[in-house]
């Protein structure tokens, strides 16, 4: 058994030798670059290309504590109780047996396009442009009114 340390010596040797082989051969190769020659060693590293920023999604179920926050934070407890009164909005207990995750999704970012009997099309659709995650933890807070 090598030692790991020798193990990626050898392992970067051998990609080496493949690199230059790549490099004398006249076949295309990622290596190529005007001057035949082996580059001298480079001084600054190629800019590795950033990772892609998307963040992982969160899986389905965000934080509800901070759902609780961002309900605060965004105005919704100015229109939505979290009991079975209405203010502005229909009060939100029990919108969990109401609908699922994906509708409570949609009247958060799209609140038009269902609009709860007895109520108008009054409900900002602004919150379609919070990030992800708060929409995902509003999203577990709401589900957990009882
Ligand atoms: C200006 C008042 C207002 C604000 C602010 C507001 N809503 Fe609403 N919301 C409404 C009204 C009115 C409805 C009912 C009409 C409809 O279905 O769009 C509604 C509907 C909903 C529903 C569907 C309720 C049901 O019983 O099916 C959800 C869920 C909801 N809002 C969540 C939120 C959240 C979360 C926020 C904050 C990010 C928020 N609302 C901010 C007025 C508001």
């Amino acid at each position: 058994m090598f030692p790991p340390t020798r193990f990626i010596a050898v392992l970067t040797v051998s990609a080496l030798s493949v690199a230059v082989i790549a490099c004398s051969s006249d076949a295309p190769s990622a290596f190529s670059t005007t001057t035949p020659e082996p580059a001298p060693a480079a001084t600054t590293a190629p800019a590795v290309a950033p990772e892609p920023t998307t963040a992982p999604a969160p899986a389905a179920g965000g934080d509800a504590s901070a759902g609780e926050q961002a309900f605060g934070a965004n105005g919704c407890s100015t229109c939505h109780s979290t009991g079975g009164n209405t203010i502005v909005g229909p009060g939100l207990a029990g919108i969990g047996s109401r609908g699922d995750a994906d509708y409570i999704l949609e009247s958060i970012k799209d609140p038009g396009a269902v609009i709860v009997d007895g109520f108008a099309n009054l409900m900002p659709t602004s919150f379609a442009s919070l990030p992800e995650e708060d929409l995902d933890n509003l999203v577990a807070y709401l589900l957990t009114l009882n």
